[in-house]
């Protein structure tokens, strides 16, 4: 089975053809960061107009690059919730309007299922297992059942991992995404020069929910009270001492969740799952006999590619969508009961 996997939540334009939910025969993805940098964050309205000038040349290329003709695709997926509204319409509406002109089914996905899935496509893993979704808009730690069966065991209270690196950049002037510029001052960077906070939530109450906003207002506005020694204060010991607080604040949560379930397997995916620091981390977990899966980089950012992997599944069960498919900036399910 061949499906067309459309991406337009956020500000990259992606469109992947995936072969029999495995086989990646081409993964398109036009950012536009570029365009978006000269505000220092995404700005929801240019975002969607960008969409809809490119998606269809997205389109062509990601079905010219899969070496396919339009007519061999059996299915086209579209994320459509949860995202910027305006965004998720034009790949929402253009992939209906495509899967309907070739008379073949059409099925909405969601981008966060969509990313905790995406290390499957290349390294199947079996459920269940700790999932650990760390993106721009979202952190969640939960239990992954099935490909469409989740159950959250803790969220961020406040601000997402990757708000916090973005926010932080851009406060500091760092660049943009704040996330990759972190990454990259990190490795250079003294990650004890500042001694960042962690937050102090009640542990009978939240002991796996995390939050991020007390750590990025340390940084901001209170850095030199954290200073260590005369550690000097460049950019890259503010970033390198802040990564290692993100990411420590996020590793607490997942190795008291591991000891809890019990679970043995561990999977994380969206954007931030790019960082080394995180990745090398959680790697060592295996170290404890834990099998630890991630998506390769182009995997974790926004990409066509988890999305058409993730709508196999549902296709293979015979779940599809009809006229009434529309597009949800939120979704309820990721929120901790
Ligand atoms: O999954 P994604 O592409 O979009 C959302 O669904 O939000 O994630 C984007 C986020 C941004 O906050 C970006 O700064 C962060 O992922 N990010 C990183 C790295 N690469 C991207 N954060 C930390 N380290 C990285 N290497
Ligand atoms: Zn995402």
């Amino acid at each position: 089975m061949i499906v067309l996997g459309i991406e337009t939540s956020c500000d990259e334009c992606s469109a992947a053809v995936v072969k029999d939910g495995r086989e990646i025969m081409s993964n398109v993805i036009a950012t536009q960061i570029e365009l978006h940098k000269p505000y220092q964050g995404v700005v929801p309205e240019l975002a969607s107009r960008l969409h809809t000038e490119w998606i269809e040349q997205v389109v062509a290329a990601a079905i010219m690059q899969a070496g396919i003709k339009k007519e061999d695709l059996d299915a086209v997926a579209v994320t459509n919730r949860p995202g910027l509204l305006g965004s998720l319409l034009v790949g929402v509406n253009f992939g209906k309007y495509f899967a309907e002109t070739l008379g073949i089914p059409y099925i909405g996905i969601d981008h966060i299922r969509a990313h905790l899935y995406a290390s499957q496509i290349e390294t199947p893993l079996e459920y269940p297992y700790l999932g650990v979704l760390v993106s721009g808009g979202h952190t969640v730690i939960c239990r992954v059942n099935g490909y469409d069966e989740v159950d959250v065991l803790g969220t961020t209270i406040d601000d997402a991992i990757g708000e916090a690196f973005d926010k932080v950049a851009k406060f500091y002037d760092l660049g943009f995404p704040g996330g990759v510029v972190i990454d990259r001052l990190s490795k250079t960077g003294d990650p004890n020069a500042f001694l960042f906070p962690g937050p102090s939530l009640d542990r009978k109450e939240h002991p796996y929910d995390m939050s991020y906003s007390g750590l990025k207002t340390a940084v901001i506005n209170q850095k030199d009270q954290f200073r260590n020694g005369d550690c000097p204060d460049t950019p890259e010991n503010i970033a390198a001492s802040f990564q290692r607080q993100a990411v420590g604040i996020l590793m607490k949560r997942v190795k008291l969740a591991l000891k809890d379930t019990g679970l043995k397997r561990v999977s994380a995916g969206g954007g931030v799952a790019a960082n080394s620091l995180l990745r090398s981390e959680l790697k060592s977990l295996e170290k404890s006999g834990y099998t630890v899966t991630f998506p390769s980089l182009k995997l974790c950012t926004d990409n066509g590619a988890m999305i058409a992997g993730l709508a196999y599944k549902y296709l293979l069960d015979g779940k599809y969508d009809t006229d009434s498919l529309t597009a949800s900036a939120r979704v309820s399910a990721f929120k901790k009961n």
